[in-house]
């Protein structure tokens, strides 16, 4: 059983400027909720009771969210509002969070090893804090790994799904070596945004991992990549090249990922969340049927 999982959450988001000046990405919202919201009750969804969130320089609304607003709900509580209540429900889950700050943004490999003594030696979970992973599957893609990763446990298990060709160059790509099943296949190699002629194929890595404890010691030995940071793909190379096993989990079709680290998929991703918001999502999908004359 996983009861750990780690959400690095201190990039810069240069790409979301002006928005995140002062306001972590992790906080822009999808609907009615901020990003880091979902993610967290995915990994409540699967039994993760211990979420580490790696935070940085201007992130402490990150911490403010999961803490209790005691203040908050007694005005409420005491006023003829009671029934906005129940959307601080969330602050009553079952789950113990832990904050530790990454100083210098030094890549995603560098916040991962933040969690070193958190994780302490126990397989665990990591959750990029800017994506969200929509499923209406009866056992959602995390759930999916972990049950694989319980028959592999000195392995590592990603998820992963296709991209355009043109697109490579944004994301860790895999090189994959045998099929499990549709959808489960074994890793041969991963390669960190490589150009369209030198990728090995067009699947990448989809913002969920789970890692054996081995990968802290693969990125104690992993020295600065692209972009000068220490990349997280490039440790996943080195444990692949000395033999630990890694699996990658396809996302299905009615499951999608949803990145608000740029401006083009942040737009994509709150217009399909306001749309399937129970109260709004209506009104909200006349407004543009009537816009657009549909
Ligand atoms: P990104 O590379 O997309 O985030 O990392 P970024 O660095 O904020 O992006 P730009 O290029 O400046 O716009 C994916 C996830 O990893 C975290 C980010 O917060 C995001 O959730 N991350 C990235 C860290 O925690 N530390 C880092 O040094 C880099």
């Amino acid at each position: 059983m996983i009861k750990k999982a780690v959400i690095p959450a201190a990039g810069l988001g240069t790409r979301m400027l002006p928005l995140t000046k002062v306001q972590p990405k992790e906080m822009l919202p999808l609907g009615s909720k901020p990003c880091i919201h979902y993610i967290i009750e995915e990994l409540a969804s699967v039994g993760v009771d211990q979420i580490l969130i790696v935070t940085g320089y201007k992130k402490r609304a990150i911490e403010d969210y999961f803490d209790r607003d005691i203040d908050l709900s007694r005005s409420l509580a005491a006023s003829d509002q009671k029934d906005l209540l129940e959307f601080l429900d969330y602050e009553n889950l079952n789950i113990q969070f832990f904050y530790t700050r990454q100083s210098l943004p030094k890549g995603l490999g560098d916040a991962v090893y933040h969690a070193k003594n958190f994780v302490n030696g126990e397989p665990f979970i990591i959750a990029l804090g800017d994506s969200v992973i929509y499923s209406r599957e009866e056992e959602p893609l995390l759930k999916r790994m972990i049950n694989f990763f319980d028959k592999k446990p000195n392995s590592f298990v990603v998820a992963t799904r296709h991209v355009e060709l043109s697109d490579v160059q944004k994301y860790g790509i895999v090189k994959p070596k045998n099929k499990i099943d549709e959808e489960i296949f074994e890793i041969e190699d991963v390669i960190e945004k490589p150009s369209p002629i030198n990728a090995p194929s067009t699947l990448a890595f989809a913002a969920r991992y789970i890692m054996h404890p081995n990968v802290f010691d693969a990125l104690e030995r992993t020295s600065p990549g692209k972009g000068g940071e220490i990349q997280l793909t490039d440790a996943i190379r080195l444990l692949l090249k000395e033999g630990t096993k890694g699996y990658a989990i396809n996302l299905r079709k009615n499951e999608k990922r949803y990145d608000i680290g740029n401006m083009a998929s942040f737009y994509e991703a709150f217009v399909d969340f306001a749309l399937a918001d129970e109260k709004y999502g209506y009104k909200l999908r006349q407004y543009i049927i009537n816009k657009l004359n549909l």
